[in-house]
């Protein structure tokens, strides 16, 4: 194989809690425009797929990550070691109680009450600069929304990404019947003052 990318290091690195799938890490950027150079606060560490995305994504910005358990940050941070990565840093804290230091131009939120957090959120970050946050369900989405529309945020846009698998032979052509049919939805929105 030539050089190992991203997806290669995500594949082979240490998963514990449930990921966010380069599928639905592509929609963070194409609905906020994250590039390199960008600075991101991701809130939920878990696995650190998310994080070490962006991390590679944004380089030469940095990517701060919380994660609120220690074995889980434990975990990623072994895994940056282990791949290298220099321009994403894991603390070890619950997002509630931190003192967010600097100020972002983009914040992504991976977990249970995200809703509640988005009023500490949106002061860390920049104007011009998108919160995205990632839910499994619908009433967390919901909830997600109306707390973003409160803090006046525009652009705010719900998506998800239903990816098709297809297989294509010589004499025939169809999509693969079974696969991975819900993940989460991603909730984005700009904060324009
Ligand atoms: C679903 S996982 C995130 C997965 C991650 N986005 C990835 O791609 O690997 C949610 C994480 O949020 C963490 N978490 C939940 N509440 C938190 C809080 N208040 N502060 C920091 N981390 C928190 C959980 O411990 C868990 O590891």
């Amino acid at each position: 194989m030539g050089k190992r990318n991203i997806l290669d290091i995500l594949t082979e690195s240490k998963r514990l809690p449930q990921v966010i799938m380069p599928k639905d890490a592509g929609l963070v950027v194409a609905y906020t425009g994250v590039c390199p150079g960008w600075k991101v606060l991701d809130v939920g560490t878990g696995s650190g797929w998310l994080a070490m995305f962006m991390a590679n994504l944004v380089n030469p910005g940095k990517v701060t990550s919380y994660e609120k358990r220690k074995d889980f940050a434990d975990n990623v941070k072994e895994q940056l070691k282990k791949f290298g990565f220099t321009n994403l840093k894991i603390i070890n804290e619950d997002i509630f109680t931190a003192i967010i230091k600097g100020k972002y131009d983009l914040i992504t939120v991976d977990m249970k009450d995200s809703e509640k957090i988005l009023n500490k959120l949106y002061e860390a970050l920049n104007t011009g600069g998108w919160i995205a946050t990632y839910s499994p369900h619908i009433e967390q989405m919901k909830a997600v929304k109306t707390a973003m529309l409160t803090l006046g945020m525009k652009e705010v846009r719900i998506v998800e990404n239903i990816v098709r698998d297809w297989k294509a032979e010589a004499d025939f052509t169809h999509p693969i019947p079974s696969g991975i049919m819900h993940t989460g939805f991603l909730v984005v929105g700009r904060k324009t003052k």
